[in-house]
């Protein structure tokens, strides 16, 4: 069974949709964030303060490697996952890789009470989402379905998944 896998901004929803998607399947759910936290045993904060997003990088292609052997997997990626083109080739080898677009300024008010992402603990965080997004659009665009989550709920992104799964299969 080929693993489903949710690329997209750090916002996007990744997390939440991929928790119920794996559970409206009854599929197996696993995060590449947590398996790097739990491997590292600090925060991704303190990784990338202690040790740079350089390092961050090699684990997190380090698991991608390990889990993309997985079958019938929900994988929920970080944000700069698939900027790797490797990563990127691992997970769509055997996953259907969904894109969970959402534009800057609904990523900006998802993002802006929370402070476990690094790369948005800066003094201008929405310049910094809108640079980094259109640097990474077109690596997301190389998902099999993209999926626009802009004012719709997790439920609402949940259900368009599985009804596009259902057409693909
Ligand atoms: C990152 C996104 C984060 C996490 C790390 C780097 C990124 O994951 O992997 O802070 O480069 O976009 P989320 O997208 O789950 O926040």
């Amino acid at each position: 069974m080929t693993n489903i896998v949710l690329i997209g901004f750090m916002g996007a929803g990744k997390t939440a949709v991929a928790k119920k998607l794996a559970h409206a399947l009854g599929q197996k759910l696993v995060s590449i964030d947590e398996q790097i936290v739990e491997q590292e045993g600090r925060s991704i904060n303190e990784i990338f303060s202690t040790q740079g997003e350089k390092y961050f990088r090699s684990i997190e292609k380090q698991i991608v490697s390990q889990i993309s052997h997985g079958d019938g997997l929900v994988i929920d990626c970080g944000g700069g996952t698939v900027l790797d083109a490797e990563n990127m080739a691992h997970l769509k080898r055997n996953g259907t890789v969904i894109y969970l677009k959402a534009s800057a300024k609904t990523i900006f008010h998802r993002t802006k009470n929370a402070h476990h992402r690094p790369l948005l603990n800066v003094q201008d965080p929405q310049a910094k989402i809108e640079e980094l997004l259109s640097l990474r659009g077109p690596f997301y665009q190389q998902a099999d379905l993209v999926i626009n989550t802009d004012e719709k709920t997790e439920k609402d992104v949940v259900q368009e998944i599985l009804k596009a799964l259902e057409k693909n299969s």
